[in-house]
């Protein structure tokens, strides 16, 4: 054992020979992280939430150890932490020699039905090389720790952060410096999940200057102009105060969403569909993360560590999705917006290359059935033993994950919620807002007898730049950067755009809508709650909401967009009657989608119902 680890080092010094001069004889085959995987049982080593990782000693320490020797890799090296968080968007260049001419800079795929498989092999190339380094670093341990450590390493695998349950930053990604153990003894060490350094300037990054985000010296996180530095009190407010709507809408990604095609990002519009899918709540993670900084930004939001917890998270709500729905999975759909590979009007199916991504040495590129299974990235999460369950036990299993984690039932019924309507407050913000995460649950937010949604339906590219619609019960604060956090706000619809889209697309914007949904259930069971309103039926809501529904929009940078200024903007109402669950093994029961088109009527792009695309 001690000689193979020994050769780690070797071995990924001849993949970078082979990448950087062998050229186009030898592709990087992406396996991600195969060690640890218990030959007996099938027993694959867990993506562990970030919380419980991080006071888990040896194995925080290498990933922290292994991180910093990751980003330290020479930016010329394709498998540096730059180039590949570059994959995502810029430098426009080839990776493993696969080239693009798209106009968009990174191979990504967004608002696309590979979104959810594209990052799968992206992720498992990156817990490949992090992996990698790992092997080496614990191979220097003193050796009576280096037992421990070396055993730690094979197993290492990317961390994820269930933002859905814990909407802050986590701690140890937003502290400068981290004490840890390392081969010489403790040591405080610059945090590498708190920010990437790069090793050059805008130019030397292959950044270009039309581009807002270029030049910084390392990722940011709510930029502070006046402080010349990140503000991330400022990200854990947004993140607050859209975690009721996330709570909501996660969970309800499982109960309602049972077509791949409807989960991954693309709506039907109409009437039994409804907009809640992966992207637009991942999407809103990149907004209040980000704020005026990289994760914000499609085209170097990968730079921001963050990045690799977030998306773990989503691959491994993906995994959980596919467990309860295995036979849903993409059919053939129009790519309206394209990528730095695919071209804008590209049919993407379950056998397009999902590119850069190499399975084999010969250049075989991954597809989405490829990486339809994580069984063989030597991975997978708390929710998914699969080794050890028929795929229905699976199903039942992760059934009952997401009731206890994401429908916790307290003892508090909305029965016992209801008091006799009292006199309503003038103050709409104080009636129905400040609703906290922690108020959410113990109301039930996501078990009570009806759901409420907005809908929102917009152009991809609305708007030059990135920007957020933010959703209030009363008048929105006078300030717009004030909106992010207010205590009267529902919460917030963000799309996930580049800082300058028309310097990425100099000859018009590719047509096409995004879809997303804000979940306020929990604003208005504060209402019941507080006796403001009777109860969630639409005869006491509709009122309620035809005068205290107001939005509002936003750039990144917190300046006001008049609404008029985004096409194709379309904001519609719904509710449904629900059958709550009284049991961790199955999901509420929702009835059919019901319009509230008076809600809307009348108000700056309020729609009546949004349309079928296309
Ligand atoms: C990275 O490698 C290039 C090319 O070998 C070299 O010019 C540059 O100085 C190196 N950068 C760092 C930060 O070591
Ligand atoms: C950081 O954000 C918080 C919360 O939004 C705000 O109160 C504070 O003024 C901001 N600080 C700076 C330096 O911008
Ligand atoms: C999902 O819905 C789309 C649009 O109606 C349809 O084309 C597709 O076949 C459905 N996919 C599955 C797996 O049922
Ligand atoms: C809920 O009720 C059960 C039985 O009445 C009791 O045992 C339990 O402690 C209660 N839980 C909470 C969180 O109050
Ligand atoms: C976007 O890029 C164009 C060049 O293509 C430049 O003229 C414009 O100022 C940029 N806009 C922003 C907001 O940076």
């Amino acid at each position: 054992m001690a000689s193979l680890l020994g050769h780690r080092k070797f071995a990924l010094s001849c993949i970078l020979l082979s990448l950087i001069f062998v050229d186009r004889l030898l592709a990087f085959a992406v396996t991600g992280a195969t060690g640890g995987v218990d030959s007996t049982t099938g027993a694959r080593p867990l993506r562990y939430e970030i919380g419980q990782y991080s006071a888990s000693g040896p194995p925080f320490d290498l990933l922290i150890l292994s991180l910093i020797a990751f980003q330290s890799a020479n930016q010329s090296d394709p498998l540096s932490y730059f180039q590949i968080s570059g994959i995502h968007g810029f430098p426009r260049i080839p990776w493993d020699g696969v080239v693009g001419t798209g106009s968009y800079p990174g191979f990504c795929t967004h608002a696309a039905t590979p979104f959810p498989t594209w990052h799968r092999p992206y992720m498992a190339l990156f817990e490949q090389v992090l992996w990698m380094h790992a092997q080496d670093i614990a191979a220097t341990f003193p050796s009576d720790q280096r037992s421990e450590y070396q055993n730690a390493a094979l197993s290492l695998r990317v961390p994820y952060w269930d933002w859905a349950i814990n909407p802050a930053l986590p701690d140890v990604v937003t502290q400068t410096q981290l004490s840890i153990n390392t081969p010489n003894g403790r040591a405080t060490v610059d945090n590498p999940l708190y920010s990437y350094v790069f090793q050059s300037d805008a130019a030397g990054n292959g950044f270009p200057s039309s581009d807002p985000m270029a030049n910084f010296a390392e990722t940011v996180r709510w930029w502070s102009t006046s402080a010349q530095a990140s503000n991330q009190t400022a990200a854990n407010a947004a993140l607050m105060a859209n975690a009721p709507t996330i709570l909501s809408l996660t969970y309800q990604l499982f109960t309602t969403v049972t077509n791949y095609t409807y989960f991954s990002c693309t709506w039907p519009g109409g009437q039994g569909g409804v907009p809640n899918n992966i992207e637009a709540i991942h999407n809103s993670i990149h907004n209040s993360v980000g704020g005026y900084g990289h994760m914000q930004f499609p085209e170097v939001a990968g730079f921001d560590p963050v990045f690799w917890l977030h998306h773990a998270n989503v691959d491994r709500l993906f995994a959980m999705w596919q467990a309860l729905y295995p036979d849903s999975f993409i059919v053939p759909t129009v790519n309206a917006y394209g990528s730095y590979y695919e071209a804008v009007g590209f049919v993407d199916s379950g056998t397009s290359a999902l590119a850069p991504f190499h399975s084999d040495d010969s250049g075989t590129m991954f597809t989405s059935e490829a990486v339809r299974s994580i069984k063989s990235f030597g991975y997978s999460y708390p929710e998914l033993p699969d080794w050890e369950m028929s795929s229905s036990q699976l199903a039942a299993h992760v059934r009952s994950a997401v009731n206890s984690l994401y429908n916790p039932i307290s003892n508090t019924t909305v029965a016992h919620l209801r008091r006799n309507v009292q006199h309503r407050s003038a103050n709409l913000a104080d009636s129905f807002g400040g609703v906290t995460l922690d108020m959410a649950r113990q109301m039930n937010v996501n078990n009570l007898d009806r759901q409420w949604s907005i809908a929102v339906s917009v152009d991809r590219f609305a708007l030059e730049t990135s920007f957020a619609i933010d959703f209030f019960i009363g008048d929105a604060p006078g300030d717009a950067p004030a909106w992010a956090t207010a205590k009267n706000l529902i919460g917030t619809y963000a799309q996930f755009s580049p800082a300058n889209a028309t310097f990425l697309h100099p000859d018009g914007y590719p047509a096409g809508q995004v879809h997303g949904e804000i979940s306020m259930t929990h604003t208005l069971a504060a209402g019941v709650l507080r006796g403001v309103i009777r109860d969630l039926s639409p005869q006491s809501v509709v009122p309620l909401l035809r005068k205290g529904l107001i939005w509002k929009a936003r750039t990144a940078s917190g300046l006001e967009v008049p609404l008029s200024d985004l096409s194709g903007l379309s904001i519609s109402v719904f509710s449904r009657p629900v059958v709550p669950t009284t049991s961790r093994d199955r999901f509420p029961t929702y009835g059919a989608v019901q319009w509230q088109e008076s809600v809307t009527a009348g108000k700056t792009c309020g729609g009546r119902q949004p349309r079928a695309p296309g």
